[in-house]
């Protein structure tokens, strides 16, 4: 019978504890040294909104907001990126009511496949963040980094460019809710179903 000695390819050292705030929630895991914090807010947190499209920098499915400021998860080491407050796009919605950036991607078709979609909204959300009246071209330099296959980026510079004009007229996600028509109502409102029914 042969022995088989598996030899990883990328020399792995011990396990250190890794802690950082991501959407709002303190979080210790294990990370190896050289983990990238892809790999962390995935497999670890459960942040599985952050895609891995091409791991290696280029289509910034991956973005997340590193203590407010866009960074690609798949370049950046876990241990970079420790003690910060982390945003993903779960962290972005206030309760069940959607960020301005997430109604409108919805309302004006700024969300197509949806893979590429949380790279888009978060590095929308930090230029309305800065900046709540860009021109389109500070829409399209916010974006360059982010890839659609599709290449239908025209309704996604309209939705960055309404979202701003909702945080302008001070309307957020909340006045535009009505709590009777969230599609997953918890608490009282809660829909009750028979006994027996598959939830
Ligand atoms: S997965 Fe990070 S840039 Fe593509
Ligand atoms: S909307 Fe995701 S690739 Fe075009």
């Amino acid at each position: 019978m042969s022995s088989h000695i598996h030899i990883p390819m990328v020399p792995t050292g011990p396990m250190e504890t890794w802690t950082g705030t991501v959407n709002g929630k303190q979080e210790t895991h294990l990370a190896h040294g050289h983990s990238i914090l892809l790999d962390v807010l995935r497999d670890k947190i459960g942040t599985l909104g952050v895609k891995r499209g091409c791991d290696m920098g280029t289509c910034g499915c991956c973005a997340v907001l590193v203590d407010g400021v866009p960074k690609l998860s798949c370049l950046t080491l876990a241990f970079e990126a420790e003690g910060t407050q982390i945003t993903t796009v779960e962290g972005l919605a206030d309760g069940h009511h959607l960020h301005p950036i997430q109604q409108c991607f919805a309302d004006h078709g700024g969300s197509q496949c949806g893979f590429c979609t949380p790279g888009f909204l978060v590095v929308s959300a930090a230029l309305l963040e800065n900046n709540e009246d860009p021109t389109e071209a500070e829409v399209k330099e916010a974006i360059e980094g982010n890839l659609c296959r599709c290449t239908g980026y025209q309704q996604i510079v309209t939705s960055v460019m309404e979202a701003g004009k909702m945080l302008r007229e001070g309307i957020s996600g909340d006045d535009r809710t009505e709590p009777a028509s969230d599609p997953h109502p918890i608490g009282p409102d809660e829909p009750s179903l028979p006994p027996g029914d598959a939830r």
